[in-house]
């Protein structure tokens, strides 16, 4: 997608091959600035303080990772490594070990003088196959906004955190039908949540949808249930890190609460995945998938924008009491109406699940 006209993805090999360029989201909406990643222990620092994130981006950031491991310790050790180091970045979205694991089995049978050049190139071809994906689940949604908007002439979208193009290589996932019907002529107008602790609503998708020119309209997290009771909201459309073989769904906190509201309201909750966002070892999402606890300083400061045009961090919370940050929720399957991804819109269970992805995580054919 474009940031000031240019054309750009999240992420991308630097031009001499050695390296891989990344935008550095912590700067973001305030600066917009790159960094290059030289090393894997740079890599693994850029996804644990989230310079990179969303589950997409976790995963190309670890595979060009191993990339980088091979170019400093190509020996079996090197590998195993440069595994664990990239597995502790962050918990929950699972895209992470995915991708791992695709690198660790593409490696091992290598050479090690081989190994740097197959896992670069691995990682380049997994982040073009995320922008493929992503396309594709853009096009599955397009048609549910299309309806609404020809019946309602506009179609008024409320989602979630980050699940744009930053957060993938390119697309998002849950912003990927949202630009699709803008780029189409369709009236859409987007609800951004501001996503309290770390403020991806706020600070990323308003970004990225403004770079864009979707009309959006953000507003505070507790505001979405008393929009969808005054109709003010046709679907909600997220992302999210893990989606559980009963179709349970992990995404950003605050999540579950939008899927409650929703459906007490009878407005539609889809959630926009890739396939290697579903994870087939866990049977109940509720109860097995690992949510992350992070650091409380994300809800007692907040980065902002002071009158003299510097950034700095503020105090947001009464000095001394005690915070807590889980940074996930799981929404139960019964709270969603569907699975948008690359091979269609599949019902959030486990019929529907393994009928359209028969237990394979492969990325789109
Ligand atoms: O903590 P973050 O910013 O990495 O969380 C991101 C999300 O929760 C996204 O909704 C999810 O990763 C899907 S991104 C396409």
């Amino acid at each position: 997608m474009k940031v000031d006209g240019t054309a750009y993805r999240s992420i991308w090999p630097s031009a001499d091959g050695r390296a891989v360029e990344i935008i550095d989201q912590t700067f973001l909406p305030f600066a917009f600035r790159t960094k290059t990643l030289t090393t894997c222990a740079e890599a693994a620092e850029a996804i644990s303080v989230m310079r990179v994130r969303g589950a997409p981006l976790i995963g190309v950031t670890a595979a060009y990772g191993m990339a980088l491991a091979m170019a400093e310790d190509a020996s079996d050790d090197g590998l195993a490594t440069a595994y664990d180091v990239l597995l502790a970045t962050r918990p929950t979205a699972v895209n992470l070990r995915w991708a791992l694991d695709d690198l660790r089995a593409i490696l091992a049978p290598a050479a090690p003088a081989d190994r740097f050049a197959v896992a670069y190139a691995r990682a380049g071809a997994i982040a073009d196959e995320d922008v493929e994906i992503n396309r594709r689940i853009g096009a599955n949604g397009l048609p549910l906004l299309r309806e609404i908007a020809e019946r309602k002439g506009r179609v008024n979208v409320l989602t979630h955190c980050n699940a744009g193009w930053i957060a993938t290589t390119d697309w998002g996932t849950a912003t990927s039908p949202v630009y699709q019907a803008h780029d189409a002529g369709i009236d859409v107008h987007v609800w951004v949540d501001e996503t309290r602790p770390r403020n991806q609503g706020a600070f990323l998708t308003a970004w990225e949808l403004g770079q864009h020119g979707v009309p959006h309209t953000v507003i505070t997290d507790n505001a979405g249930g008393h929009l969808m009771q005054h109709g003010q909201v046709n679907l909600v459309m997220t992302g999210t890190d893990r989606v559980a073989a009963n179709g349970d769904v992990c995404n950003k906190i605050g999540t579950y609460l939008k899927a409650l509201a929703a459906q007490d309201n009878g407005v539609p909750f889809y959630v926009c995945l890739p396939s290697p966002t579903i994870d087939w070892t866990v049977d109940d999402g509720v109860r097995d998938i690992p949510i992350e606890e992070r650091s409380g300083r994300e809800v007692t400061h907040l980065d902002a924008l002071l009158e003299d045009g510097s950034v700095a961090p503020a105090r947001v919370v009464c000095e001394g009491s005690p915070v807590a940050n889980p940074a996930f929720d799981v929404t139960p399957a019964r709270l969603v109406t569907g699975l948008i991804t690359e091979r269609g819109i599949a019902p959030a269970t486990r019929a529907g699940l393994s009928e359209m992805f028969s237990h394979s995580s492969e990325a789109a054919e």
